[in-house]
C-alpha cells in the first residue's frame, strides 16, 4: 500500500471561486523524495496543505498511512496528521517568543505523550542532528536565515513524523544555506528513510529528488 494517495482532489476557495486543484491524483510510495514545481499560483502550496489536512476538499480522496480523510470529523484529522506528518514553511514560522529548544520540542508538547526528559533528549537529538546544539536557548531573532530553517527541520521532525511536507524550504534563503538545508533534507530522506514531499523553483531542490512532478494550472502535468 502506498503512503499516500490522492483520489480525484478537486479544491475550491469558494469565496473567490478559485479552482486550485482539479481532479488531481497522485500516488507516493514510503520513503520517496518528491519534488512538487510549477509557476506560482499553479496550486503547489493548496496540494501540500489539504495532504497535511491544514485544508479541506471538495471532491476526491487522500489516504494516508492507510487512512482514508473521507468520514474523519476534523479533530481525528489533526490527530492522526499531528502524529505523522511534519510540516517545514517557507518562512520557517518559528515561535518568537519561545527559545530554539521549546520550539522544537512544540509537537512533542502537543502530543503530550512523553515526559519532560525524554521530550528534552529528543529536541537534544534533533537539535545535534541540523548542527545547532550550541543554540538551543537563542531565541529565532538571535539566529540567521538558514538556521532559523534548521530548527524548524528539527521542529518538524521531531515526533518522527511519516512524511514531511516542506513548501519551498530554500525559498528564503540564500544559496549557501539552502544548500545546506537541501543536503540535510537529503541525508534525513536516505539515513531515516523519511518521505518527503517539497515544493520548490529551485534546480537545486529538484536535483535532490527521486521523482519530480510538475503543476500547472491545478493539475499535475507530468
Ligand atoms: N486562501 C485562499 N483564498 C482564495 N484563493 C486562494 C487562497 N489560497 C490560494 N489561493 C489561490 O489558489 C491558487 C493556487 O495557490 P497556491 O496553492 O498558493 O499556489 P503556489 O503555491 O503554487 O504558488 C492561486 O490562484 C491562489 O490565488
Ligand atoms: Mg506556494
Amino acid at each position: 500500500m502506498p503512503l499516500l494517495q490522492l483520489v480525484g482532489v478537486s479544491k475550491t476557495y469558494g469565496e473567490h471561486d478559485v479552482h486550485a486543484l482539479k481532479q488531481v491524483d497522485l500516488t507516493v510510495e514510503d520513503g520517496q523524495l518528491v519534488a512538487l514545481m510549477g509557476a506560482s499560483g499553479c496550486g503547489k502550496s493548496t496540494l501540500l496543505n489539504v495532504i497535511a489536512g491544514l485544508d479541506d476538499i471538495q471532491e476526491g480522496d487522500i489516504a494516508f498511512d492507510g487512512i482514508s480523510l473521507k468520514g474523519l470529523s476534523d479533530e481525528k484529522i489533526t490527530a492522526v496528521r499531528g502524529e505523522k506528518i511534519g510540516f517545514i514553511f517557507q518562512f520557517f514560522n518559528l515561535l518568537s517568543t519561545l527559545t530554539v529548544l521549546e520550539n522544537v520540542t512544540l509537537p512533542l508538547e502537543l502530543l503530550g505523550r512523553q515526559s519532560h526528559k525524554q521530550r528534552m533528549a529528543a529536541a537534544r537529538e534533533m537539535l545535534h542532528l541540523v548542527g545547532l546544539e550550541d543554540r538551543d536557548q537563542f531565541f529565532p531573532a538571535q539566529l540567521s536565515g538558514g538556521q532559523m530553517q534548521r530548527v524548524a527541520i528539527a521542529r518538524a521532525l521531531i515526533h518522527k513524523p511519516k512524511l514531511v511536507i516542506a513548501d519551498e524550504p530554500t525559498g528564503n534563503l540564500d544559496s549557501d544555506n539552502g544548500a545546506m538545508v537541501l543536503a540535510l533534507l537529503s541525508k534525513l530522506n536516505k539515513e531515516l528513510g523519511q518521505t518527503l514531499i517539497m515544493a520548490t523553483h529551485s534546480a537545486e531542490a529538484a536535483a535532490i529528488a527521486d521523482r519530480v512532478i510538475q503543476m500547472k494550472d491545478g493539475r499535475i502535468v507530468t
